[in-house]
């Protein structure tokens, strides 16, 4: 098959959808990869390394939709792409299609074929392609939390794993899932005193075993959480209830109980967060003080760090990606079933319910739009 990795030209977009190891893995399985030349710069891979990994540089983003069957990419196209994609082209890549009426108005236009990262989905109900971002973001909380507890820029001044002689921070994670647990082992790592609460006591039984002795489990209910912020020095938000805006578990009233200059890090900020003092901010400007207490809700926190962002994605959807490219999507999509979850808007037709009843749009089958196409007659 003919692969194309384009540069991502979204603002402030420095992922790239392949790495040098990807394109050797897909050239292995005897497929041609054309990268955009600098594609890969953003995540301190350099042309020469995907040459050398047997890729073939094209100089600009119209080359490469213009040669390709199949682009992998990171962030669903701009208007700027729209265009260039052509009918029946396979786009591998994040759209969050529920959230752009206009994204989906154009990939219907445009008949392509469209796989979402963000709905492959295992039999359990994991979300393969969405856990690795939400592992770095898990990570990032703490490490983002520290910076801003230090005094210059505006926080307690309290160290998180404190000194010989001195108590360390109390950090409190709201939500025990995948970025809670990161967020939590990463804090306790740092020696900080750490609370972890959820809804799900079998969640919180499996964190209980893994865990080390400077974390605890709390049951998640609103007088816990007001107990909870009155000695806590940083707060990460990191609930989800799949499909829904997050609760508001921290109220605007409850900042008033917190002590000044304590941070809270809402990384469930993109599902609307679960403090009701959030607005999404960005990595040019990530806090704002309300009340003497930092809020940092950055909505694309793995965006700061690209390099670990991109291999971590990409561990994630390479496999997915030679599944594709060796049987074509028909087939691989008939094959696994995680695959499949992932069609979302496939030659014209909206296939996944998410994304007609966003819009209202009619709602076509899986199993029409993989039949295989008619030969033509000669
Ligand atoms: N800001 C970013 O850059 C960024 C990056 C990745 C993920 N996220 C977001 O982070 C959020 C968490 O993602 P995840 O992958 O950890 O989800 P997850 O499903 O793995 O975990 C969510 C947890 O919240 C728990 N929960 C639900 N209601 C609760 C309540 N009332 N109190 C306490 N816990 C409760 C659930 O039981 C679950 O364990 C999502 O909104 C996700 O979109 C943001």
């Amino acid at each position: 098959m003919l692969i194309g990795v384009p540069k991502e030209i979204k603002n402030n977009e420095n992922r790239v959808g392949l790495t040098p190891a990807g394109v050797a893995e897909l050239r292995k399985h005897g497929h041609t990869v054309y990268v955009q030349a600098t594609a890969g710069l953003g995540s301190g891979f350099q042309d020469a390394e995907y040459q050398q990994a047997g890729a073939e540089l094209l100089p600009t983003i119209e080359d490469v939709y213009a040669t390709a069957e199949m682009i992998i990419k990171v962030k669903e196209p701009i208007q700027q792409e729209y265009a260039l994609i052509k009918e029946g082209q396979l786009l591998f890549t994040y759209f969050h299609f529920a959230s752009s009426e206009e994204l989906t108005h154009a990939m219907l236009e445009r008949k392509a074929v469209c796989l979402a990262y963000e709905t492959v989905e295992l039999p359990s109900r994991a979300l393969p392609l969405l856990i690795p971002m939400s592992e770095v973001a898990g990570r990032m909380a703490p490490q983002e939390g520290a910076k801003y507890l230090e005094k210059p820029l505006k926080g307690r001044g309290i160290l998180l794993g404190g000194v010989p002689g001195v108590k360390p921070a109390h950090v409190l994670v709201l939500g025990g899932g995948i970025v809670g647990t990161q967020a939590a082992k990463i804090a306790a790592g740092l020696g900080a005193q750490v609370t972890i609460m959820d809804i799900s006591l079998n969640r919180l039984r499996e964190l209980d075993d893994i865990m080390p002795k400077n974390v605890s489990t709390v049951y998640s209910n609103e007088y816990n959480i007001r107990e909870a912020i009155k000695t806590a020095d940083l707060i990460v938000g990191a609930v989800l209830i799949p499909g829904a805006k997050a609760p508001h578990l921290i109220t605007r009233d409850m900042l008033k109980d917190m002590k000044p200059g304590t941070v809270l890090v809402d990384v469930a900020v993109d599902q609307g967060g679960c403090i009701e003092t959030c607005r999404p901010t960005t990595h040019e400007d990530p806090t704002f003080i309300i009340d003497e207490v930092v809020h940092y809700c950055v909505a694309n926190m793995p965006g700061a760090v690209p390099y670990t962002s991109t291999l971590a994605l990409t561990n994630a959807t390479l496999p997915y990606a030679v599944k594709l490219a060796n049987q074509g999507w028909r087939v691989a999509c008939l094959l696994n079933e995680d695959l499949q979850k992932g069609l979302n808007v496939v030659n014209g037709e909206v296939v996944y319910k998410g994304v007609a009843d966003a819009w209202g749009l009619p709602l076509a089958s899986v199993e029409s739009v993989l039949k295989p196409m008619p030969t033509p007659v000669a």
